[in-house]
């Protein structure tokens, strides 16, 4: 991307588009545009189609999208699906119309099958059932990255994916039934701190294996996908390294500083035993991650004590 290019960040207030914000000025880039989702839903296809005959972006950053956890996405699959689905094609097909030289699209890593191998190759997509408590967002994401793919394909558009694992760092969403694993652990062990409580139950057995990235490293690769890939398909973002969802907890109670028991209600669903991105082909690009998990948690709980709490989109 050249200095002086117009870039498009959609969800700019979001964790991942204030991140890529970050690395965006970090890097120099001033020719930023932005538009928070009172003032342009995407999912409005001519409200959508105005902005980008105005503005004429040359690289978008699509980071606006309707995100939730397992509570919420199985709750709504219908709006998570029509949602997503929505506000991407409107987006990606606008960009394209109106001469976008590049667009990276942000999809998730519950793209790929429910029994996927282990760790998780980008050429894994498609081959076998989704995991259902998710299927909706997941559909709405894979229609993205493939519409993407369709247009570089017919179309010659220079247009990318990146699939990252789970997230964590500032401007997380702390909502307590529809928020990620790590921000909703990070918010139980701060409250049971602060009311003394002496017992924090989780649920399972705490055996399940995950993978974390921060936010920032995310950014960053975004950033080098941005300049040096041009395939069809996407890049995995993940850290490459996996922790049991028990020794997490252990981890965020020692940072938040909860000093009580923790409980595991094994009557509760354990999930998939294990989920980890094959992450080669974002080393193969020259990125790496570098922040530890106990530095990420270390910062996101800083974030998370300094900023009024965000709990709903
Ligand atoms: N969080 C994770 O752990 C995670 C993991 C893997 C992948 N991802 C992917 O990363 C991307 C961003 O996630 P995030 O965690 O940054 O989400 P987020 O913090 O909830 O931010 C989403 C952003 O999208 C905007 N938005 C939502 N609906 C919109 C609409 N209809 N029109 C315009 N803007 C809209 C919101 O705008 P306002 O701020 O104006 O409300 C918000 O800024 C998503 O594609 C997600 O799938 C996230």
């Amino acid at each position: 991307m050249e200095k002086e290019a117009k870039i498009y960040v959609a969800g700019h207030r979001g964790m991942v588009g204030s991140a890529i914000v970050r690395a965006l000025k970090a890097r120099g880039f001033t020719n930023l545009v932005f538009r928070t989702h009172a003032e342009l839903d995407l999912r409005d296809q001519r409200a959508t189609n105005a902005f980008f005959e105005a503005e004429r972006p040359d690289y978008v950053f699509l980071a606006a999208s309707k995100v939730g956890g397992i509570a919420a996405n199985s709750e709504a699959p219908a709006d998570f699906l029509y949602d997503n689905a929505m506000l991407e094609m409107n987006a990606i097909h606008a960009a394209w119309k109106n001469g976008c030289r590049k667009l990276l699209f942000l999809g998730s890593s519950c793209i790929y099958p429910k029994f996927a191998p282990q760790p998780m190759p980008e050429s894994c997509l498609l081959t076998s059932a989704l995991e259902p408590t998710n299927e909706g967002y997941a559909l709405a994401k894979i229609a993205g990255l493939r519409y993407c793919a369709y247009l570089r394909r017919q179309h010659g558009a220079d247009f990318v994916s990146v699939m990252p694992t789970n997230l964590y760092g500032p401007a997380d969403n702390y909502h307590p039934e529809h928020s990620h694993v790590l921000p909703a652990l990070i918010r139980r062990f701060h409250e049971a701190k602060e009311s003394g409580a002496t017992v924090v139950t989780c649920w399972g057995d705490g055996s399940p294996l995950r993978e974390f990235l921060y936010v920032d490293d995310l950014a960053e690769l975004c950033l080098t996908v941005m300049d040096t890939w041009h395939g069809e398909e996407p890049v995995n973002a993940g850290s490459g390294r996996e922790i049991s969802i028990r020794a997490l907890s252990e981890l965020v109670a020692r940072t938040v500083g909860y000093k009580g028991e923790i409980r595991w209600d094994v009557s509760r669903p354990n999930g998939t035993p294990r989920k980890l991105l094959d992450i080669s082909r974002a080393l193969s690009l020259g990125w790496k991650p570098t922040t530890s998990l106990e530095d990420g948690i270390r910062l996101a709980y800083r974030d998370f004590l300094e900023n009024p709490i965000r709990t709903e989109r």
